[in-house]
């Protein structure tokens, strides 16, 4: 089939099977900040935003996404630079796995509650695995990104 969407605020098409996933259709072409890592919608390092809210791409089908507003992690990064500057400022990554993934739900969480308390910006987070940092420095890096909304 040719799937369709408007993807980090461009058209976008590819041909692709029907029943291809919509992490596999984005890193096949070239979108491969999203990152694969349980594969069973657990993790949260595929996350992308679909009409603003965030999806696991490794359980969502492109066809889905057909006529959709998809944004992965290069397009939430270059509309929103605070993003990523609160990551880097506060050292909220390690690995380049789960990262992605934790940028693309700050973003979600700036959308759905951007006054969110500590404990908010945990729970909100908490699809989102890490097993290296702790959660502290990501929960800062929540913090701080929502602080520049
Ligand atoms: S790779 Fe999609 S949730 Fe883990
Ligand atoms: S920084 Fe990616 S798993 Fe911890």
């Amino acid at each position: 089939m040719n799937v369709k969407m408007t993807l980090n605020g461009e058209p976008f098409s590819a041909e692709t099977p029907s029943d291809s996933l919509l992490v596999d259709v984005l890193r096949l072409n070239g979108f491969t900040g999203t990152k694969e890592g349980c594969g069973v919608g657990v993790c949260g390092a595929c996350t992308v935003i679909v009409n603003e809210v965030p999806v696991a791409s490794c359980i969502y089908l492109a066809a889905l996404a057909q006529g959709q507003d998809v944004w992965t992690v290069e397009g939430l990064t270059t509309k929103d630079p605070a993003l990523l500057d609160a990551f880097v400022e506060k050292e909220g990554m390690q690995c380049g796995i789960c990262t992605p993934g934790q940028v693309v739900s700050a973003y979600a969480l700036g959308i759905e509650n951007p006054k969110a308390s500590e404990s908010e910006i945990r729970e909100f987070m908490a699809g989102n695995l890490c097993r290296c940092t702790g959660y502290v420095t990501i929960t800062e890096s929540v913090r701080t990104y929502l602080a520049s909304k």
